[in-house]
């Protein structure tokens, strides 16, 4: 069992075939919300319209937030997001954030050591699902024969990461910070893996029990998918609260090709512009594909 990598694979989420680029919510307080963004996630402020705003690291956007008048709140087991995983660059800057949220009294609802990661979890106030983590070298990743990669749920140690960081104040997240993966909750596994695998072109990286792990280019997963709360739940609705839609970009615009042309021989309904392509996908979560 060794890893296969090589040095002359990339080793950032976003330097891979296709990657996420964007993650748009829809809320029910905007103020509030991205009030909290800021403060809680150190993002700024990058855009604003009269439905919302968008909010990202260093002028790289990467969260739409906007209200909707007739939108309800989502229930806890509709299909829609998990979370949105904010990858930051190494685990000094995990650190740094850890110590902003401690001091701020910031609730977290678990910490994770993936073996090729280092994870926080939190939620947003209106219960948006977010982890904040930092990947491990790739050649500490462990790949196995059949191309999946060895990932596993083990506590972080979270006074210990506390320990060693810095207790400066803090004035948000560092350049380079990026949404390295989205987690969705779908109502059925192999319908995920058709979708993500068979249409997208994604590899199948991972699965957990009710879980499925999706990326390209060896990354350990740039989507997950799991059923957990949701499994078997009818389509997520256009008028809730949560996640409306996300946004994968394409480094290699023929790997974007062959998904669209995926799409129009299963007749699934797209919009296309450009190189721009828009769909609802088996649960109601809209996806942008973008080359
Ligand atoms: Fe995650």
């Amino acid at each position: 069992m060794t890893t296969e990598t090589t040095a002359t694979q990339p080793t950032h989420a976003l330097d891979m075939p296709a990657y996420i680029d964007h993650s748009h919510l829809v809320v029910s307080d905007l103020p509030m919300l991205s009030d909290w963004y800021q403060k809680a996630m150190g993002l700024s402020v990058l855009e604003k319209s009269a439905f919302g705003q968008t909010l990202g690291v260093a002028g790289r956007p990467l969260l739409t937030l906007t209200t909707a008048a007739n939108a309800a709140r989502a229930p806890r087991n509709a299909p829609g997001l998990f979370h949105t995983a904010f990858l930051v660059p190494d685990r000094f800057e995990l650190g740094r954030w850890l110590v902003h949220a401690a001091h701020s009294g910031i609730a977290l609802t678990g910490a994770s050591d993936h073996l090729v990661s280092e994870a926080i979890y939190l939620d947003d106030p209106e219960g948006n699902g977010i982890e904040i983590y930092r990947d491990r070298d790739r050649s500490e990743w462990n790949y196995v024969p059949d191309g999946t990669v060895k990932m596993a749920t083990l506590p972080l140690d979270l006074q210990k990461l506390y320990d060693e960081s810095p207790k400066e104040s803090w004035g948000g997240q560092a350049d380079g910070t990026a949404i390295g993966h989205i987690h969705l909750q779908v109502s059925d596994i192999p319908e995920a893996d058709g979708f993500f695998r068979d249409v997208l072109g994604l590899d199948l990286m991972a699965r957990y029990p009710g879980a499925s792990f999706f990326a390209s280019g060896k990354y350990h997963h740039h989507i997950g998918a799991n059923v957990w709360n949701s499994r078997g739940q009818p389509k997520r609705q256009s008028n809730m609260t949560g996640l409306s839609d996300y946004t994968i970009q394409f480094n290699d615009a023929a790997k974007f090709e062959t998904a669209a042309k995926k799409l129009e021989e299963l007749e699934i309904p797209t919009t296309r512009q450009g190189e721009r392509l828009s769909l609802i996908d088996p649960w109601g979560i809209g996806l942008n594909l973008v080359a």
